[in-house]
């Protein structure tokens, strides 16, 4: 159970980020996994990839990388912070895996058991 508006706004957010910060990439690979407990998307990009000390950082509001060849890529640097938000409020992890100049896996799991779960708890928040 989960809301599915928002978890649609999560997964286009990772989608427009892979194409936007890999220009020069023409893959992307999106995967799903559940078990028993929760399900894991994962949106895999061949560019540039994000540095250690940054990866907890670019889910800060308004972040966004000070880097030359992402000068000209337009963004607020909100989506995400708005993806964190959505994920925590559904009982969920969001993280990024990724090594400088090999690209960046972002992840996101959901409990599958979440019943109690109601489309208001996340909109009052948001
Ligand atoms: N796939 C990625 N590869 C490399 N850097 C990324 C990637 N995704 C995000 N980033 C970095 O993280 C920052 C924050 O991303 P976020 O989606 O929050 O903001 P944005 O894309 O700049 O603007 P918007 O609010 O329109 O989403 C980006 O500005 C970029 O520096
Ligand atoms: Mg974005």
């Amino acid at each position: 159970m989960g809301d599915r508006g928002r978890i649609g706004q999560v997964i286009t957010n990772l989608l427009t980020n892979a194409i936007k910060y890999a220009p020069d990439s023409d893959r992307i690979v999106v995967k799903t996994t559940s078990d028993s407990e929760s399900v894991t998307l994962r949106v895999q990009d061949f560019g540039p990839g994000i540095p250690k000390q940054l990866q907890q950082k670019i889910f800060d509001p308004f972040y966004r990388m000070d880097d030359s060849q992402q000068a000209s890529i337009s963004g607020l640097g909100l989506g995400l912070y708005i993806a964190f938000e959505i994920i925590r409020r559904q009982e969920g992890h969001i993280w990024v895996e990724s090594e400088e100049g090999q690209g960046a896996t972002f992840c996101f799991s959901l409990p599958l058991d979440r019943a109690h779960a109601s489309e208001k708890d996340i909109e009052a928040a948001i």
